[in-house]
């Protein structure tokens, strides 16, 4: 099994590191292979809309996406990380999420309409951290997480989510957190 983690806080050993990092080690544990990136420590540009991709699939702009894309093709399971920022996903994390456009076209190319409704390329994952304790705190990150999961042709299975939780460390002092990433990572494992 080959996972990827996605760290997408700016704040790093944060919150949701902290939790990514020990559900790829609940993963290892189970003998699954880990692979890790950090949005914030990659260049990565916004999509242009320049919709070349929609000819031949692949991305023109010449950056640090260019060496996600093989990680994100090859990965049977993702799990990315973030803290709700504005409701919605830190920035550079929603520029790697933009630049899958690219595989979306592909998909759009590869598979008929009928074909699109059903995901081959594996299962995906969130694990959110937010500050306040709203309902639909997580509404926009869930969100913007199916449809990047559905790009790369990936069934969204949604994961673990925090409220309440705002200084750096902060998880650390929750009763179980740290426990349900790392049996969340076995979980993710263990899945055929
Ligand atoms: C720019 C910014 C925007 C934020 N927006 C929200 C928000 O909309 N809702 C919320 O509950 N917390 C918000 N927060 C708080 C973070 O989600 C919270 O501190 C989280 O625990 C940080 O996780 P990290 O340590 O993984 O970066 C925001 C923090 C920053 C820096």
């Amino acid at each position: 099994m080959n996972i990827l983690g996605i760290h997408g806080s700016p704040r790093k050993n944060g919150n949701s590191d902290l939790l990514l990092d020990r559900c790829l080690e609940g993963a290892r544990s189970r003998g699954a292979q880990v692979e890790s990136i950090r949005a914030c420590s990659l260049k990565i540009l916004g999509c242009l809309a320049c919709n070349k991709c929609r000819q031949t699939g692949q991305c023109v702009v010449d950056d640090d996406m260019q060496k996600v894309y093989p990680l994100l093709a090859r990965a049977e399971r993702i799990v990315m990380a973030a803290p709700v920022f504005f409701f919605g996903l830190p920035a550079q994390l929603k520029s790697l999420v933009d630049r899958v456009q690219a595989c979306w076209s592909k998909r759009m190319l590869a598979k008929s309409a009928e074909e699109r409704k059903t995901y081959s390329s594996g299962l995906g994952y969130l694990i959110a951290v937010g500050a306040t304790r709203g309902d639909n705190l997580f509404e926009g990150c869930e969100l913007t997480a199916k449809y990047f999961y559905d790009a790369l042709d990936m069934e969204y299975r949604r994961g673990l989510f925090f409220r309440n939780i705002d200084a750096k460390g902060a998880i650390l002092e929750h009763a179980d957190a740290m426990q349900q990433a790392f049996d969340l990572g076995i979980r993710i494992a263990n899945q055929l």
